[in-house]
């Protein structure tokens, strides 16, 4: 029924499975038949919490009991705490909220040209990576430097170069005098969950101090906690000058935020930019919860041992993990298709994601017990064999 109503009314831009869930339990989804299934991808990284979390939920219905939304033209308590926990908990200084990963990067793209506009230096150009993911806008999809995504939307926006993951040469190549910034994901998600490598990192980060370029990291699928730090660069002994944000921020409700060095902040006065929703009640008294959760004392430790039971248990059946704390991805040989293994996982109650270059992907709410990736585990050997 869903189904045929859905594909007559829904646009068909999504591949769907036809299965459609009615409620959640930690990490445990039950679709309009009572079926249970285990969840491995959290909704692509965004469940941190898993479902009916006791103290989101609670707040949640406390908040939307008093006021959901007012607009940027008042102050918002809780918005102001998020960007309080998030200041203080990472090298940044000052927050923007907006909704979606790609509006956080659309964001960090206007505050970086704006920025060098404010010092009348003429850069503007961001150098982002192949094989890389940044969202649908259409500068997100010019900064994704992956023709699949670009085909049939051009023109797009100008002022991008592509460089090489892992590659410093191909940095230094696309460097001119108008380079503003680059922008990177630590581990690539979409493309296939790849790490960057420290000393890449280490050098790339070095290469924009001494040439002046802002160093902006999208955090938005390795962020809150998902690789077991607070946030990925911390990895990397690196501050970057802007963080991008959303996905597992609002354990669900949608969010997305920039935090900016102080005097690159300074730069989006009055009028330059802005989000009617952006950090509104409902969504910064959800992502409050999310932050308080995963700063409890041992819960990222716990992300990081979980992360290796996860590995432990994907190598024992045979499968190639890599990736860091709960964000986890494994290529698959040619002779196995990462979607025909996904689509047999559903049948069996099993909830895992895919990813780019043929790779399965796991990014379990953060409260998953070993007993359930146990569960997991056993149900993806029943597949894999
Ligand atoms: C690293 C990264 N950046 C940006 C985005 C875009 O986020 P959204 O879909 O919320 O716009 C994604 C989504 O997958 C992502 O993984």
């Amino acid at each position: 029924m869903f189904v045929e109503e859905g594909n007559k009314y829904l646009i068909g831009n999504y591949a769907r499975y036809p299965v459609s869930f009615e409620r959640g339990e930690g990490v445990f989804l039950y679709d309009t038949e009572g079926k249970r299934y285990i969840d491995m991808l959290a909704g692509i990284a965004v469940n941190t919490l898993g479902y009916n979390h006791p103290i989101l939920t609670e707040a949640i219905c406390e908040q939307a009991k008093k006021v959901l939304h007012v607009s940027n033209l008042f102050y918002i308590k809780p918005q102001i705490e998020v960007a309080k926990i998030l200041v203080e908990n990472s090298c940044g200084d000052k927050v923007f909220f907006c909704n979606s990963g790609a509006e956080a990067n659309e964001a960090a793209i206007k505050l970086a040209r704006r920025y060098f506009f404010d010092k009348k230096e003429d850069r503007y150009e961001i150098i982002t990576f192949e094989g890389g993911f940044h969202g649908r806008t259409m500068a997100t999809v010019k900064a994704t430097a992956q023709p699949k995504y670009q085909e049939g939307f051009e023109p797009l926006p100008e002022g991008f170069k592509y460089a090489k993951l892992n590659d410093i040469e191909s940095v230094k190549s696309v460097i001119n005098e108008h380079t503003a910034a680059v922008m990177i994901e630590l581990i690539q998600g979409e493309g296939g969950v790849i790490p960057a490598e420290e000393g890449f990192i280490r050098e790339l980060f070095s290469l924009c101090k001494e040439k002046n370029i802002l160093f902006i990291v999208d955090e938005v699928q390795t962020g809150i906690g998902r690789t077991g730090k607070l946030f990925a660069y911390e990895y990397f002994n690196i501050e970057p000058d802007i963080i991008t944000l959303a996905k597992g921020l609002g354990g669900g409700v949608p969010i997305g935020a920039v935090i900016a060095k102080e005097e690159i902040a300074k730069s989006f006065v009055p009028g330059t930019h802005g989000s009617t929703f952006g950090g509104n009640y409902l969504a910064t008294t959800a992502a409050k919860v999310v932050l308080n959760e995963v700063l409890k004392d041992g819960f990222l430790e716990g992300v990081q041992k979980k992360g290796e039971y996860l590995k432990k248990k994907l190598k024992e059946i045979g499968l190639n993990p890599r990736g860091k704390g709960l964000m986890i991805g494994c290529p698959l040989p040619e002779d196995k298709k990462a979607s025909d293994i996904a689509a047999k996982a559903l049948k069996e109650g099993l909830i895992v994601g895919t990813a780019g270059g043929n790779t399965l992907r796991f990014v379990p709410p953060l409260i998953i017990k070993e007993e359930e990736i146990d569960e997991a585990a056993n149900l993806l050997k029943k597949i894999l064999d």
